[in-house]
């Protein structure tokens, strides 16, 4: 114990596995001896668990088994215990039919993987997409000191003069392929390009915005989140990460005391201010639900109504991670918000967001814009209302074709995602550049696990004639690094019967992003009829994990938690009782 100061070891949680008499405890420092540990390496010392999401088939994180030994060294300089934990890796690129399907089961994982050892403290690494929320709503609920380690973002990709985003470049040159401008040989050199390094993906997308997030809310070292996963500042970091959480369990400072409903508004701003992924939105509701902070679609709407988009990053603006880091990163880019911040509350590194955010500089204002000149004068994300989706959705208006803001055209719609597939580009459909395509059967239930289907192509026939966005609704999510005029999240989603499941080709459909509104122009004793008519469909899993899925999930306007998880209510200790 440094200083005299803080908990004694008697304290601590894993005091109860250790430090007891009696045989269980005798059991557990034999086991201990086993392992190859000496008495004086750990008894009476805080038990950090490091949880990794490292797999060899997950590119976003294939850096953290290395990193991992950085977060130990920190640990051990700070007199604490390391213990790492492989838990499930989320791999946005390998795991179908989503991870989405699987955020949950690693909050589940991380919940009960942290109650059911013994651990003081958590060091959660991970950083693609899903990897983030599960790790901290596992984490939450079971409210132990903890410290995200961000993932970090891979290098910027380069092709022919040219630098790339992951995700967003491959959108866009996979439509140039189908409009018959790319060859195979472009394609291949692209192939090797466009993901060029260890890391999460550099755009804005999902895994960037979470990241963001996640040091918005104070759970990082600061400017953690912006660091390339391969640069040497990223094992710094890892260290930092490691001796700051065995002050954490010394000083008891919870997860509890941090994710706060300040704390989240904060993420919020952030995440709009960056002109983040639209994924934010459904995560960090279901994460602040863990934390007993009721987060709605309203807030993000309020939120986003008062702050500008700073963030010159891709998919909406021009630069790439590695940019924003040099810029300054969170510290520089939070240092243009503090007026709608709220500075005076906690985080793992300072005893307020104020002090944390002292003396923190942009150092490229192309980058990082000042306030007075933003992307856009309003937060990149617009939650809609209307008889098509009475529970919410949402529209990343940022990155559509400013003229399909406000648009009225006959929808055409697709049953699911393969049918829309197997007929998007069937010039006998008749599709215009007015149309407005709808898709269904891809929600949370639907989809399963509302997959990232909500940008859905082009005509390859209208793409040839110039056309590069129409509206898209569905009650499906968009990849991070996606972008168009798309309307996603319609809740509820068409599986359940939401009024998507309604909609027939031919059917208006008006948008109306400044009125916030999405209307499905036909009668409501028509609607009443259609609903009458309609049949669920069936189910999809009759056993395992999926049926499980299909029991629990909750819609996307409260983050897709599961009922048993996101309930209230304690959970007893296992050596409490
Ligand atoms: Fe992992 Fe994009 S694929 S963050
Ligand atoms: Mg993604």
């Amino acid at each position: 114990m440094s200083g005299g100061e803080g908990r004694r070891p008697e304290e601590l949680r894993s005091h109860q596995w250790y430090g007891t008499d009696g045989l269980r405890s005798f059991s557990h420092r034999a086991r201990t001896r086993q392992l190859g540990y000496l008495p004086e390496e750990h008894l009476g010392k805080p038990v950090i668990a490091v949880l990794n999401t490292w797999s060899d088939i997950n590119p976003c994180h294939v850096h953290l088994r290395d990193r991992a030994q950085a977060v130990k060294r920190g640990v051990w300089q700070a007199g604490g215990f390391p213990l790492e934990f492989p838990v499930s890796t989320l791999s946005e690129t390998f795991q179908k039919p989503t991870p989405m399907l699987y955020r949950n089961l690693l909050a589940l994982e991380t919940e009960e993987l942290l109650r059911s050892y013994p651990v003081d403290g958590a060091v959660l690494m991970g950083g693609c997409d899903k990897s983030t929320p599960a790790l901290l709503m596992g984490a939450a609920s079971v409210d132990l000191p903890t410290v995200f380690v961000p993932a970090g973002p891979m290098l910027p990709g380069h092709w022919r003069g040219e630098t790339l985003g992951s995700g967003t470049d491959m959108w866009k040159y996979w439509d140039e392929k189908r409009a018959g401008r790319l060859g195979e040989c472009e394609l291949a050199e692209l192939e090797s390009g466009l993901a060029r390094s260890p890391g999460h993906c550099m755009t804005m997308g999902t895994a960037s915005t979470l990241t963001a997030a996640a040091e918005t809310l104070g759970v990082t070292v600061p400017g953690a989140s912006s660091i390339p996963a391969v640069d040497s500042g990223h094992d710094r970091m890892a260290a930092a990460s490691g001796l700051r959480i065995v002050e954490l369990v010394r000083e008891d400072l919870r997860l509890s005391r941090i994710l706060t409903r300040e704390a989240y508004e904060d993420a919020v701003a952030a995440v709009l201010a960056l002109g983040g992924s639209t994924n934010a939105v459904i995560h960090l509701i279901a994460m602040a639900g863990r934390s007993g902070v009721r987060l709605t679609l309203d807030d993000f709407d309020r939120i986003a109504r008062t702050v500008p988009v700073l963030a010159n990053l891709r998919p909406g603006g021009r630069f790439l991670m590695e940019d924003f880091h040099f810029a300054g990163g969170m510290p520089g880019f939070l240092s243009r918000l503090t007026d709608v911040l709220h500075l005076d509350r906690l985080t793992v590194s300072h005893p307020t967001l104020r002090e944390q955010l002292a003396g923190a500089l942009v150092h490229d204002e192309e980058v990082i814009r000042p306030r007075s000149r933003p992307l856009a004068d309003e937060g990149g994300v617009a939650v809609l209302r209307g008889n098509l989706c009475p529970d919410g959705a949402v529209i990343k208006h940022i990155a559509a074709e400013p003229r399909l803001l406000k648009h009225t055209g006959p929808a055409v719609v697709f049953e699911d995602y393969r049918t829309m597939q197997r007929t998007i580009d069937d010039p006998a459909l008749g599709i215009t550049a007015d149309h407005v395509l709808v898709l269904r059967g891809s929600g949370p239930k639907g989809g399963p696990g509302m997959p990232e289907y909500g940008m859905l192509p082009i005509p390859a026939y209208l793409l040839a004639q110039g056309v590069r966005d129409m509206v898209r609704i569905s009650d499906a999510r968009m990849s991070g690094t996606s972008y168009g005029a798309c309307v996603l999240h319609v809740a509820p989603e068409s599986y359940v019967g939401g009024p998507l499941a309604l909609v027939r080709t031919g059917d208006s459909i008006t948008l109306d992003v400044e009125a916030r509104t999405l209307h499905l122009d036909v009668d409501e004793e028509e609607l009443a009829r259609r609903r009458a008519d309609w049949t669920p469909p069936p189910a999809r899993y009759e056993r395992g994990y999926g049926a499980l899925y299909t029991e629990q999930i909750t819609q996307a306007d409260t983050g897709c938690d599961f009922a048993f998880l996101s309930r209230p209510g304690t959970t007893p200790d296992p050596y409490a009782g």
